[in-house]
């Protein structure tokens, strides 16, 4: 196995405490690009009061021993063991004090993970287990320790020098070179220590906390993007004022350092007072970057900077424990965007993501639940599931103690274990406790995988005027678990008339009626829930706001689906109305393409999206919401052998139809959001716009299509603008797509980011030729496999965006994408592991398919020296 790591599998349950108290860590950085030498110093004393001597394990990869000493005795190749990734010295005594000295060598690190280089400078990335690449340490989260970092280099090469804490001293030495030394006073895990080496333009602003401390915001990027960090900063401001009004959270340091690098595995690091970020969640100008752009940004500033009490100050206990800190953080960076833009539209955003890529995940060869219970490479499992789901998780607590029970619990937690590293357990408990209830059987969510499914019926006694609700619920066998629990499930209900009026609501034998939503529990398998007072057969609205992570089958008829859409008070019932009507009729269009019968357009779904067309009273980017067709991915999900091809064409039968028929309307209304105004970055302002290209995107559709959107490409003064025009041109096949390409490339082609852009438009664009398009561009200057951002926007979207360049019938896209995925693997394999995974639902295609990805898959096992991190998505796919 690569790097010696061992390529079995590790449990939860094998979870055992360091013996050692490691309280101090000197570091020493002779930096240089080709080879780094860095110097240790570790004081360990054993925690074990009644014992004299105990083993030392230390965590290594990749690294040069040149010395180890023992309390200043250099230790002879005998007196330690290097097993793999661990050296062990034997019956240490109870205080030691190790001396290390290593040789590492950025320059040819391409797995971005240690120390690395990226264009001007060196940089570090730690999470989840990078620091051993960097020198011989006890590489877990639960060994917190007290750095103290010194750097020295060349002047002129590194002027900047950067790691987590305070500046303390700096100084000149001979021969041009120049030192820094940094001092964290905050004991960390060694996955959250950084340093940066290079030369870096900074921009700089102030932030006062609400105790009236300043502290110093910085952000470090090379010089030619100077001019792109605004947004960011705002954000950054933002997030930390969010932090203190909400969760009366104020930031403990006084620097805060965010460094922007184009060469990056994720999206973010919370690194202690030195986060480091994938350029694409710092950069933007209203020129090249998108409205989607600005609000990933405010979302991973918001993230990463809410990981300081969420992660650094409470960390956890080893790394099963992962959604301890991310579901939180994800939890806490949703409220933040909803508090900042849209609630309404963030909420079914989530929904939408949480639906097209953890449920295949929880359906496919690598569920697990968001507290996993063994693995192979914790790499792989920083997934939708631990996030996203882990963050339903959390927001399943908000909405059964309220805002006041939550913030109570989190003070609880605060307060027991700020600098501890601790588990979900601990986490539920400080919830339990601060609210006097039980959540013992909620804890299941922690150890369940699987999406659970809530099967509703509903009977109208007409003569009693009882309604009774029946709910089932039903977690269907995942690979690694047979038997499933019942699950707590918090259930929002609303019940409408058939003119869409709320009816209040009376529980038999409550008392009085309520009106507005109410806050049901199903604790068990089946529930019942019988109203009282209900005249006529209501319309029922379930899981308001989407109350529970599950998937919810209710047979609505068209009418009442049309009741939701056009009535109801909850945004994503509204929503998720219009989506299911949609799926409904594009599913139906495909069987009947199957059958070789004509498709056709259903007048229900045309009178629904005439009435979100026409609404001008509400948020226009939740009409837009509204206007999106479910995916074809999404699409492909809900059948049992996928069609891919039919879903295309019934999607695209079903857009066109839509937009041929409602063009008038689209007109006018793309026409009224044509403003003219010149671009803004409010709220407003991209609302309308969102809606305005999703209009363009209908009426690219038409005949008049093509020279509206060429008009909206020529006047555009903003990035959402123009690659909305550009995507239209492209699909539409116009014969303007070429040059338009041209010119955007010799516009962009410095700018890497941009480029991605570029990549992208041509790596989505459907059909079985692509491939050979995709091929041509891995040769253009601006790819480099060696790049991530360059890899997901290329080979990423092509294999896991482009379903019918993807799956072309010839297996043409799958050799393509195996072949990538080998070579990948030798340079990045956690890169490598994450394009596999494209191919982690095959068993859901059609006979021939299926046999042409089982041939590309015994091909990439069959590979010579291939990483744990491949072998486990691969090897977990096949079985
Ligand atoms: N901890 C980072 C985040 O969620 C993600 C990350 C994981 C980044 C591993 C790099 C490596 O904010
Ligand atoms: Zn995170």
């Amino acid at each position: 196995m690569k790097d010696g790591r061992s390529g079995k599998s590790i449990f939860r349950k094998d979870y055992t405490a360091y013996p050692w108290d490691v309280n101090h860590l000197d570091l020493n950085f002779d930096i240089g690009r080709e080879t780094t030498i860095v110097r240790s110093e570790m004081a360990f004393h054993l925690k074990d009061q009644t014992r004299s001597t105990h083993d030392i394990v230390l965590n290594g990869s990749n690294l040069q021993l040149v010395s180890l000493s023992l309390n200043d005795c250099l230790l002879s190749e005998d007196e330690y063991v290097i097993d793999g990734e661990t050296l062990t010295i034997p019956g240490a005594p109870r205080k030691s004090v190790l001396k290390t000295e290593v040789k590492i060598h950025p320059q040819s690190n391409s797995a971005l993970e240690g120390l690395y280089v990226s264009g001007a400078f060196l940089l570090t990335q730690c999470e989840a287990q990078g620091f051993r690449k960097i020198t011989w340490f006890p590489d877990r989260p639960d060994v917190m320790t007290s750095y103290r970092v010194t750097m020295e280099a060349d002047q002129s090469e590194f002027p900047v020098m950067l790691s987590n804490g305070n500046q303390v001293a700096q100084g000149d030495l001979t021969g041009g070179r120049h030192w820094v030394r940094w001092e964290d006073p905050f004991p960390k895990p060694s996955y959250l220590f950084a340093v940066v080496a290079g030369d870096l333009a900074l921009v700089e602003d102030k932030f006062t906390t609400q105790s009236g401390r300043d502290v110093a915001l910085r952000i470090y990027v090379e010089a030619e993007n100077i001019d792109r960090c605004e947004h960011a900063m705002e954000s950054l401001v933002n997030a930390m004022r969010w932090d203190e009004q909400r969760f009366n959270l104020e930031y403990d340091l006084d620097i805060y350092h965010i460094v922007a690098t184009n060469d990056f595995n994720m999206g973010a690091m919370e690194n202690k007072s030195l986060n480091i970020f994938n350029s694409k969640y710092v950069l933007a100008r209203p020129d090249t970057a998108t409205d989607a752009d600005y609000q990933g940004i405010e979302g991973v500033i918001g993230h990463e900077y809410f990981h300081n009490w969420t992660g650094n100050r409470v960390t956890c206990r080893d790394w099963f424990e992962l959604t301890l800190k991310e579901g939180l953080t994800v939890f806490r960076d949703e409220e933040f965007s909803s508090d900042m833009q849209s609630r309404a539209v963030k909420r079914i955003r989530v929904v939408r993501d949480l639906r097209s890529r953890q449920f295949p995940e929880d359906d496919g060869p690598m569920a697990h639940p968001i507290r996993p219970d063994q693995y192979v490479e914790i790499n792989n499992f920083y997934t939708a599931t631990v996030y996203q789901k882990g963050a339903t998780i959390i927001r399943m607590y908000h909405t059964l103690l309220g805002e006041a029970g939550f913030q109570k619990g989190m003070k609880l937690y605060f307060e027991r274990h700020d600098g501890q590293a601790v588990t979900c357990d601990d986490f539920r408990a400080a919830m339990a406790d601060a609210n006097g209830v039980d959540l013992e059987r909620f804890g299941r969510w922690y150890s369940q995988s699987g999406t659970p499914q809530v099967h509703i019926t509903d009977h109208h006694d007409p003569a009693t005027g009882k309604y009774t609700l029946k709910l089932r619920q039903h977690t269907p066998a995942t690979h690694d678990q047979k038997n499933k629990q019942a699950l707590v499930i918090p259930f929002a209900l609303g019940l409408l008339t058939a003119n869409g009026e709320e009816l209040p609501m009376q529980l038999e034998g409550e008392t009085k009626a309520s009106g507005g939503t109410r806050l049901l529990l199903m604790e068990d398998t089946n529930e019942e829930f019988t109203f009282i007072n209900i005249p006529e057969p209501p319309v029922p609205s379930l899981f308001r706001d989407y109350s529970a992570p599950v998937k919810v089958f209710y047979d609505y008829t068209p009418e009442q689906l049309a009741v939701l859409i056009t009535f109801d008070s909850d945004a994503f019932v509204r929503w998720d109305a219009a989506q299911s009507m949609a799926q409904g009729a594009i599913l139906e269009q495909c069987r009947r393409r199957a059958k070789g019968l004509e498709m056709r357009l259903d007048s229900s779904l045309i009178k629904a999206f005439e009435g979100i067309l026409s609404d001008r009273m509400a948020d226009p980017a939740l009409l837009a919401e509204a206007m999106i067709l479910p995916d074809e991915d999404y699409l492909a999900e809900q059948m049992e052998v996928v069609d891919v091809d039919g879903i295309h064409a019934a999607r695209k039968f079903i857009k066109r139809a839509l937009a041929e028929k409602l063009q008038a309307l689209l007109n006018e209304r793309y026409a009224e959001l044509n403003d003219g105004l010149p671009y803004q970055k409010t709220p407003t302002a991209m609302a309308r716009r969102v809606f305005k290209n999703v209009c363009l995107s209908y009426l690219t559709e038409t005949q008049k299509g093509e020279s509206i959107t060429a008009a909206q490409l020529e006047s555009s003064d903003n990035m959402t603008d123009t690659l909305a025009a550009m995507k239209g041109l492209i699909l539409m096949d116009s014969p303007q797509a070429e040059a338009v390409l041209a010119d955007f490339e010799s516009r962009w082609s410095e700018d890497s980011l941009v480029m991605d852009k570029w990549f992208i438009m041509q790596a989505i664009n459907p059909g079985a030729d692509t491939v050979n398009k995709v091929r041509e561009l891995m040769q253009h200057p601006a790819f480099s496999i060696q790049n991530p951002n360059k890899v997901r926007s290329l080979i990423g979207v092509f294999s896991m965006l482009n379903p019918t360049g993807f799956h072309a019938s010839d297996g043409s896209g799958y050799e393509f994408h195996a072949d990538r995925v080998i070579e990948l693997d030798a340079l990045n394999p956690q890169i490598a592991a994450r394009m596999a995974s494209a191919f982690n639902r095959w068993k859901r295609y059609d006979e021939d398919r299926k046999a042409l990805i089982k041939t590309q898959l015994q091909r990439i096992a069959a590979v010579d020296g291939l990483s744990g991190d491949v072998s486990e998505i691969i090897n977990n796919a096949l079985r």
